[in-house]
């Protein structure tokens, strides 16, 4: 008898669903005798021995819905190891459930931080298998993570959107897109939704070089611009600052994100009016799109195939159009942020969108 776990954790995504459906079918035909458990909203349940014996039925019709069946939670891995007010020693109450259900194996999908707290359960000698998911993409190891192409659909649907009615007013808007610390979704969105700037964590921007790429345009004869702004980014003084310093600023000045400020600015450089657009979770709501459905049901039947093969401690990643696992240890608490001389950075430049430096 074969008895895995399944859990989701983090921030959801759209191809949670298809990814799970994926795996399970697949252990289904590779095994004869095969108990699947769903845990509930990610580490907490895993914590907390909260669990549910799957069903197959449970996982039919599910490849289309966006969330996740299980449930998730957000549980910092910097705490994974702290005993808190509850008492409770979350590593040793994590690995009593597994032991409880006598699992083969748990299939943890998660982005950056639940990697750190799967190879955590690999080294306390837990049999984990990942799943890379994350609108943000900025997933080490893997070419591209299920949930970045689906929300790169809706923010550059936005910016569509944003586009017909900045043309008709003669505005500047600022469209904020998701990312945390990094820039692939407004770069990606920016790109097809026709931006005329996209900032970037990456390239920390000069405000001068903003304000002349639109001074630039409307000298054109251009009198509406876009820019695409990633949630993360940072002006070229604000880079040089430690985390503490920045948070500090950032709250000193009282804006509820980055371009709200931006917009502020921008307005007193160069007059006119600044529209801000936030779109914020829309950008992980909603059903997958057929790419990230091909993508989650690849990886999860990849999932399928490790625990076949008995090859643990590993995340199935997408490497140069293949599925390859990865060792975990070199996975956990790396970023893989936008490279400066990428190609889409290149060729973006080369048709005159301005990064602001
Ligand atoms: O990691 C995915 C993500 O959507 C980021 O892009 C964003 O910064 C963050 O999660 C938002 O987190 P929460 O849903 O906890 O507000």
């Amino acid at each position: 008898m074969m008895r895995v776990g399944i859990l989701t954790s983090g921030g959801d995504c759209q191809g949670l669903n298809a990814a799970i459906r994926g795996v399970a079918k697949a252990l289904y035909e590779s095994f004869d005798e095969i108990e699947i458990y769903g845990i509930s909203d990610g580490y907490r349940g895993l914590i907390r021995g909260e669990y549910k014996r799957m069903k197959p039925e449970d996982f039919s019709g599910i490849l289309t819905i966006g969330g996740t069946i299980l449930g998730t939670s957000r549980q910092p891995y910097k705490l994974m190891r702290v005993v808190e007010e509850d008492s409770v020693d979350k590593v040793a109450a994590m690995k009593k459930t597994v032991t409880k259900l006598r699992l083969d194996c748990l299939v943890i999908m998660g982005g950056n931080g639940t990697h750190k707290t799967a190879n955590l359960l690999r080294e306390e000698g837990v049999p984990v298998v990942t799943l890379p998911k994350t609108i943000d993409n900025d997933l080490w190891g893997t070419d591209i993570t299920f949930g970045f192409q689906s929300a790169v659909d809706i923010a550059a649907n936005v910016i569509d959107c944003i586009h017909t009615t900045a043309t008709s007013h003669g505005r500047v808007f600022i469209v904020e897109l998701m990312g945390h610390k990094v820039g692939w979704l407004a770069l990606h969105a920016g790109i097809a939704g026709g931006a005329d700037i996209i900032l970037l964590p990456e390239l920390p921007y000069d405000l001068k070089r903003v304000s002349a790429a639109l001074e630039k345009r409307r000298k054109q004869g251009k009198a509406f611009s876009i820019l695409a702004v990633a949630e993360g980014a940072l002006s070229r003084r604000e880079a040089k600052m430690g985390k503490k310093e920045l948070a500090a600023a950032r709250a000193a000045e009282g804006y509820p994100s980055v371009a709200y400020r931006l917009a502020a600015e921008l307005q007193d450089q160069a007059g006119g009016e600044v529209r801000v657009c936030v779109p914020g979770h829309f950008q992980r709501g909603g059903p997958p799109c057929p790419y990230d459905r091909v993508l989650a049901t690849l990886l999860g039947a990849a999932a399928a195939g490790c625990i076949r093969e008995q090859r643990f401690g590993v995340m199935c990643a997408m490497v140069n159009g293949q599925v390859v696992p990865v060792e975990l240890e070199k996975v956990a608490g790396k970023l893989k942020k936008v490279p400066e001389d990428c190609l889409e950075i290149r060729m973006a430049q080369e048709i005159g969108v301005s990064f602001g430096r």
